[in-house]
Parts: C-alpha cells; structure tokens; sequence
C-alpha cells in the first residue's frame, strides 16, 4: 500500500504578483520568462518599484502538489519556510488544498522565500526570487517514511540553486528507488539548466531519475542545441519517460520509441502563464499514479494547465477532479 501518490519537494515561496508593461522589464534588467535569482536588497528595490500586487502562495513543486490534491490524488510536501507570516500563508494554503506537509519551519531569519512576479500584457511571467529561508532545506529535513511511501518523488531543478537540498534530493530519491519507487525531476528553467546541466545529466544517466519534464527551451539548453528534434531525440536515451510541454502547441511524451502527441487545451484568454508548467506536471503525475496511458496522462496534464493560465497566480481555483470529469477525461 501506497501511503502517498506523489511526493513534491521544492523551494516553498510566496507569489507576490504584479502587472507591468515591457518597459518596466529592461529598465530594471529583468529576464523576460525567467526566474531571476535576487538578494534582500534587490528585494527591496524591487518591490518598492511594483505596483499593486497581490499575493499568493506558489513554488513550483508546491503548486503541483496542489494540482494533484485538487485531482484527488494524495500528496506529500518537503519544503522550508520561516516561522513567519509569509511562511503561515503557505503552510496554511498548502495544509488548506489537503497536502501533508511536516517540513519544520526556520525560527527567525532568512524569512520566508518570495518571488515577485511581473506579467506583461502578453501573459508572460517574469520572476525574481529571493529563496530566504529555502536555503536551510537540507537532508536533515527527509522524512524516509513519506521518501519510500510515494509512488513517485518529484522535485524541482530549482533546489539547485541553495547550497544543501541536493543533498536532501540525493537521499529521498534513494529510500525511494530502495522502495520500488520511481523519481522524478523538472528541469525548471532554461536558465537553471544552464546552471547544473552537468549534474542533471548525471541524474538522468544515472538512473536517479526516471522521469523528466521540461519545456521546449529547457531541453534545448540541456543538449545545447537549437533543434527542438534533436534534444528530443537525445532526452529518449537519458530517462525512462519525458514529458515536453511546447507552450499553446501542446507537449510531446516519449518513452524509449513511443511518442505520445497531445495536443493543449483551446483558451479564451491567455490572463498568466505563471505555473503552466507546474500544473502540467500535477495532471500528468495524478494520471501516471492512477495507471493511466501516457495519452491521458498528457491531456489531464493540458487540462490542468490550460486553466491556471486563464486567471491570476500559479494555483488553479477550480476543483481539478471536475473539472477532468466534464471534460470527460475522468
Ligand atoms: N497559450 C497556450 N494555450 C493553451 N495551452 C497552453 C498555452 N501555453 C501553455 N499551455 C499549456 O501549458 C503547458 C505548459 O506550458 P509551457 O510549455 O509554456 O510550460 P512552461 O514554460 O514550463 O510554463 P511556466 O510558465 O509555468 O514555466 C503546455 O503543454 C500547454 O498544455
Ligand atoms: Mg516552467
């Protein structure tokens, strides 16, 4: 018996969530589509530039834990946040959408993480995340009961980034693979990529991951390539099973020969594509832990993700379960 179908490990991080023209991006060198790291002070500065925002809680991997609690799946969460007020919105929202989340929060300082994220008229999102408290996840924050009770483990390529939750990935994904379990990452951000492609090669070619998600760019950066054919074809050999999300084209699934095409979801309004990818890997994961064909898999994946980037913030409002059920996908 399965005590969870997924298990979600992340940086836990409050969305402060803000419009802003094309201007506003070069005049204060932000990265348009990317999640630009920053300092407190940056922080600052950047905030007291932001107009009117609103606040919510986000974290990829904790946004896709929601996703999968809104399906009816059952999810666990490893994730660091402050005993703070931003720490208490997201263990509050976290707890809220019915997520088992135990991580013990830091007393003082750094707070709790936040990313301020700007949408342009376009519905793209550009984040700059300070991580704050994120930095303190470590190993000693691996619950192995939760670790080799999941069916599937899924972690962020952004736990990269602060100095020790690689350390604590390391050992979930082994109490995992001791448990039968499988492991899967997110390749995060292009950017990100960049960053740790060496490692992430590593975790793929290793074994240590079964099954990656990306988007198309992310890909890309990973082979150092331009030809999205070419990344596909080489991400066949690196893992067990890749789901590649390609934005309003949808995503393609492969597993060693087999190609799955799925297509995206019609939208009437691209609003903030702030936690497509999340939500996609949420649909994708409910589906794959049910036993679904990878053909479902990507379409409750699209589902997922076609409503988050309709409204406001990384977290969908509806109930995801009724969603797939009027859409006849459940
Ligand atoms: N314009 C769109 N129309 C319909 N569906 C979309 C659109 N953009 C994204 N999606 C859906 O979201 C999924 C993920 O999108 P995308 O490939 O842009 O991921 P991403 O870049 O990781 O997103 P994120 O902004 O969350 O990082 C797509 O596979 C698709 O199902
Ligand atoms: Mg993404």
């Amino acid at each position: 018996m399965s005590q969870y179908d997924v298990l979600c490990i992340g940086n836990a991080i409050v969305d402060i969530i803000a419009q802003c023209d094309e201007a506003f991006l070069t005049d204060n060198g932000i990265i348009k589509g990317a999640m630009n790291l920053i300092d407190a002070e940056r922080a600052e500065l950047l905030y007291s530039r932001m107009g009117p925002a609103i606040e919510a809680s986000g974290g990829s991997a904790g946004n896709t834990a929601a996703g999968i609690a809104s399906f009816g799946g059952s999810a666990a969460y490893f994730g660091k946040v402050s005993r703070d007020h931003l720490g208490n919105i997201f263990t509050h929202d976290i707890h809220a959408q019915g997520v088992a989340f135990d991580t013990k929060p830091l007393d003082g300082t750094p707070p709790t993480a936040r990313s301020m994220i700007f949408v342009t008229p376009d519905g793209e999102r550009s984040m700059n995340t300070y991580l704050g408290a994120c930095v303190e996840l470590g190993p000693n924050d691996v619950e192995a009961d939760k670790a080799s009770g999941a069916k599937v483990t899924y972690f962020e390529g952004y736990l990269w980034d602060p100095p020790l939750a690689k350390e604590a990935i390391r050992l979930t994904a082994s109490h995992a693979h001791a448990a039968g379990r499988e492991v899967s990452m997110t390749l995060s951000d292009s950017f990100c990529v960049d960053r740790y492609r060496a490692e992430f090669l590593d975790l793929m070619r290793s074994g240590t991951i079964d099954i990656v998600f990306a988007n198309s760019h992310e890909i890309k950066s990973l082979y150092e390539t331009s030809s999205f054919d070419e990344a596909l074809a080489q991400i066949r050999k690196d893992c067990k099973i890749a789901a590649v999300t390609r934005s309003e084209k949808g995503s393609v699934i492969v597993r060693g020969d087999e190609t799955v095409v799925i297509k995206a979801t019609e939208i009437r309004e691209l609003v903030d594509t702030t936690g497509a990818g999340d939500l996609y890997a949420a649909g994708f994961l409910y589906g794959y832990t049910q036993g679904r064909s990878l053909k479902d898999c990507g379409d409750l994946g699209s589902l997922a993700a076609g409503l988050v980037i309709q409204q406001i913030g990384p977290r969908p409002r509806q109930n995801l379960k009724r969603e797939a059920e009027q859409a006849g996908l459940l």
